[in-house]
């Protein structure tokens, strides 16, 4: 669960270009020929797309199981009129209200993990969807997770924070733990310790897919990244679309 590492999050997510994935997620609509209004971002986390989606001026309601996420999210989206941001859990959330598109981006899928809450996500999604609806997501893949972060240790040193990521992967459960130690240094420039523990599943693109037929989602297509080219055996982020 993210708490205080929310306060820090968009520090350490600093070289991620969001707009770079507004702009990706923008050519998914105009690929597959969509042109949404009401629009639902779930896991929003701070609000880094949520407040490029805004400004484009979508319908947007955005929510995020974590109210210091929302906090941080919060200060960056309260002047736009056409946003909403709310609590909800991705694998249980009601809204009284369809939606053109569902976006879920940065791994927040991994977070769900056990199949049955994601066939739950999945049912869930298709619900809120209007026929001709699109679900855009991506999932952190099961090579990155068992190769690249798993069972490995990453040091960080920033200037104001420092932090110490250890990883374990099980190979049986294809659960990934993070157990994060951050430093961060006050305004007396005295360090403060805290401890975050994340947990992310692997899931293959086969289970996804198959997931996502049993939810009732008719076309299906996957890329490697943020692109539109074929998925790898060392693809590490994959984005799936499914159309209803
Ligand atoms: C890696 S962060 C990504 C946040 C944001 N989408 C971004 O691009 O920066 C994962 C997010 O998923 C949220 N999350 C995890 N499980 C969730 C759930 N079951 N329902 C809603 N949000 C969830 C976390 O609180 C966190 O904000």
């Amino acid at each position: 669960m993210y708490n205080k590492f929310a306060y820090i999050y968009d520090e350490l997510m600093k070289d991620v270009d969001y707009k770079n994935w507004y702009l990706y997620i923008e050519n998914v609509f105009n690929k597959f020929h969509k042109t949404p209004e009401d629009v639902l971002e779930m896991a929003c986390g701070t609000g880094n797309l949520s407040y490029y989606l805004g400004k484009k001026g979508y319908d947007l309601i955005c929510f995020d199981i974590s109210n210091d996420m929302l906090s941080i999210a919060y200060n960056k989206l309260q002047n736009f009129r056409n946003v909403k941001i709310i609590n909800q859990n991705m694998i249980d959330f009601n809204i009284n209200k369809k939606f053109d598109a569902i976006i879920s981006i940065c791994d927040s899928i991994n977070y769900i993990l056990d199949e049955k809450d994601l066939l739950k996500t999945f049912k869930n999604v298709k619900k809120h969807l209007h026929k001709d609806g699109i679900f855009i997501f991506d999932i952190n893949s099961h090579y990155k997770l068992s190769q690249i972060i798993g069972n490995n240790t990453f040091i960080e040193d920033r200037e104001d924070i420092y932090y110490i990521w250890q990883n374990y992967f099980d190979e049986k459960s294809n659960i990934a733990e993070f157990y994060i130690t951050f430093f961060t240094m006050d305004k007396d420039g005295k360090y403060i310790r805290f401890e975050e523990e994340h947990v992310e599943r692997a899931y293959s693109t086969e289970e996804i897919t198959q997931l996502l037929h049993s939810a009732s989602f008719k076309d299906i297509y996957m890329y490697n990244g943020l692109s539109f080219e074929e998925i790898h055996d060392k693809s590490e982020r994959i984005s799936f679309i499914a159309m209803t």
